[in-house]
């Protein structure tokens, strides 16, 4: 049995599908919740796709697969949770609207759950203010695509409890993943670090040094990177990393070295997010990358 039986899993969008199949795929069983109608059937469609793909690769068996789907439940509403050991939270990334989500989940969830937010760059300790009982509550930070980023971040807020960020931890391995223990500073590991990535490769961009595909193609022939910072930012969406970099420019006291670019101002602005918009740095008209005319 899994270490949590049962893992609601809130947001259905690119993150809270990877959670909620490594969840199940770690033997929990898992309801996914989102606010937009038809969301978490979509997500559930998704995510059963990916098992009839691995079960082709000869990954899992039909058994398996259908254990599994058996397991997957998309829920109309977080009350549905009531009986969940976990909750991960996948919404969007502002603190107004995870904070009371957090709220009304605690609410609904038992005395003994632990709560879990997949924040990349706001602080644990400020979404856990808004709860009665902070610790319980921690930071649980994967990265896209979950099933293949196997490593999860779990930040301690200042109020968790060190048995919470434990068995997360312990909970993350039964997924398959690395657990890294962070602390609750803006961007926690990889995205303080990352922002050097992201951030200086748009100022070569904006100083003209070099264009963007350039800058992809050698930090990934040169330097090992699997994807470049701009193929990064199309995958994980402008509107995910724009704010991601202005979060944690403003929470380091606008140190300039973190100061976001109006590239991706820009493009937030004119809704050319990546890959989910068909467009960002590279065109995707057929599945594969295109550098734009
Ligand atoms: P997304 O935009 O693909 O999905 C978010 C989903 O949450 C949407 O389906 C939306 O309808 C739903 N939602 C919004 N408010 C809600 C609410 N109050 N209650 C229920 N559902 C609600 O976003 P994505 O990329 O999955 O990101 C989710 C979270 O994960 C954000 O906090 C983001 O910063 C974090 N994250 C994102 C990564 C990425 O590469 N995209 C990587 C690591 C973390």
């Amino acid at each position: 049995m899994a270490l949590f039986n049962e893992v609601g899993v809130v947001g259905a969008g690119a993150m809270g599908r990877g959670i909620a199949q490594i969840a199940a795929q770690a033997g929990s069983r898992v309801l996914i919740v989102d606010n937009q109608p038809g969301a978490a059937r979509a997500a559930l469609e998704t995510i059963e796709a990916q098992w009839a793909r691995m079960e082709e690769k000869g990954k899992l068996t039909a058994g398996q697969r259908a254990d599994l789907a058996s397991r997957l439940v998309a829920a109309d509403r977080i009350e549905d949770l009531a009986n969940s050991d976990l909750v991960i939270e996948a919404v969007v990334e502002r603190l107004d609207v995870k904070r009371e989500l957090f709220a009304a989940l605690e609410g609904v969830v038992r005395p003994d759950a632990v709560l879990a937010t997949n924040t990349s760059s706001l602080s644990v300790t400020a979404i856990g203010a808004a709860l009665a009982h902070p610790a319980r509550f921690a930071g649980y930070h994967f990265f896209n695509p979950v099933p293949l980023m196997k490593v999860v971040e779990v930040v301690a807020g200042f109020r968790t409890e060190p048995a919470v960020s434990e068995r997360l931890a312990a909970y993350a391995q039964e997924m398959g993943h690395a657990a890294v223990r962070a602390q609750d500073t803006p961007g926690f590991i990889v995205n303080h670090a990352g922002r050097g990535y992201g951030t200086e490769a748009l100022r070569i961009v904006g100083e003209g040094v070099a264009d963007f595909a350039t800058v992809d193609r050698i930090l990934k022939d040169q330097a090992g990177f699997r994807l470049g910072p701009f193929e990064l930012m199309d995958l994980t969406a402008i509107d995910v990393s724009h704010p991601v970099m202005e979060s944690i420019y403003h929470q380091y006291y606008e140190e300039p070295r973190f100061r976001p670019s109006v590239i991706t101002a820009q493009r937030l602005a004119a809704g050319v997010l990546g890959r989910k918009s068909g467009e960002g740095f590279y065109r995707y008209a057929d599945g594969a990358a295109q550098v734009p005319a």
